[in-house]
């Protein structure tokens, strides 16, 4: 890719008493970025989009307004969704002038739109409803809904720098056979949330009678919850608690709907285990946690 340097691209630059506007590197971060986007391109599957998640360049020599700059892409590695590219930016005497290497996401579109309403301080989500009105407080909400027991659940995803995340969610349901798709209802304040909507993928963790300390654990706010924490990686790539789970669906987000203070996510189940005759899981009525009996 070919740009030419603009006045707009510039800085001024103050050295030896006089202003030097010369290239930005920001503008080279920018160009690089596109480089690495321009390579990528031909390899999006319909409705995808790739989305920068890392950039680092070195600025080795100055260009000024008028110079013609040529940002050369190479293609390096793909690790799942994520492709990574080095860039090399040379001037019009063939000198290399910056050096560096940028990380593409490859994501659904709409799932990019999302997170850069998110970026830009707006909801994130990509529908919403209004907000209700009239309805009962909030303890009461509770105690009607303690009354429905559940099985309990440990949501895991990874995050953009590949690190576990997790939290403890009972608001999962199946929703629909055909497609098979199930719901997990995440909390806005969830630490686990941005990662959740940045991979677009999960899974879901059926969690065993005896594992009650994992319900507890994925419900804290530790910041490692995984450093004590038997996993390895499900079909889709996301951590599954194989030990603690007496069964799990692997996911990946087709919808988010923003709804009161939670985020449904809409999960398309591409894989999973199902539980063995005389599991026993662990449920929760109201407020209490135990097992039922086989
Ligand atoms: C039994 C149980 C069920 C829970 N269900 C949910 C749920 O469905 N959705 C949710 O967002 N949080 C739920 N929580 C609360 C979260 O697990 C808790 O807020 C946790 O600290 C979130 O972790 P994070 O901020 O690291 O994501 C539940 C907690 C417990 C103990």
């Amino acid at each position: 890719m070919t740009v030419v340097v603009t006045e707009a691209m510039t800085v001024d630059f103050e050295e030896l008493g006089r202003i030097h506007p010369l290239y930005a590197t920001y503008w080279l971060c920018k160009h690089m970025e596109e480089a690495g986007r321009k390579i990528i391109i031909p390899f999006l599957e319909e409705g995808e989009e790739g989305i920068g998640s890392a950039v680092s360049a070195r600025h080795l020599a100055p260009a000024v307004a008028g110079e013609r700059v040529d940002v050369v892409a190479e293609h390096v590695l793909t690790e799942r969704n994520r492709v990574k590219v080095r860039c090399r930016a040379t001037n019009e005497a063939g000198r290399v002038i910056g050096e560096g290497e940028t990380e593409q996401t490859i994501l659904p579109r709409e799932r990019i739109e999302g997170l850069i309403r998110a970026a830009a301080g707006a909801t994130g989500c990509l529908e919403s409803s209004e907000p209700a009105s009239g309805g009962i407080g909030r303890d009461e909400f509770f105690a009607i809904m303690s009354g429905f027991a559940t099985g309990v659940a440990v949501v895991t995803t990874l995050d953009l720098l590949g690190r576990p995340r997790g939290l403890t969610a009972q608001s999962v349901a199946s929703v629909s056979a055909e497609p098979p798709l199930l719901l997990v209802c995440i909390d806005r304040t969830s630490r686990t949330l941005p990662a959740l909507r940045a991979r677009g993928q999960f899974v879901v963790n059926f969690l065993r009678a005896d594992h009650d300390a994992l319900c507890a654990l994925f419900a804290s706010k530790a910041d490692d919850k995984f450093a004590n924490v038997v996993w390895r990686e499900a079909g889709n790539a996301m951590p599954v608690l194989h030990e603690g789970s007496l069964a799990y669906a692997e996911c990946r987000t087709e919808r988010e709907i923003e709804a009161g203070d939670h985020v449904v996510l809409i999960g398309l189940v591409v894989g999973g285990k199902p539980p063995s005759a005389g599991d026993v899981p662990l449920v929760t009525y109201r407020h209490v946690r135990g097992w039922p009996e086989p």
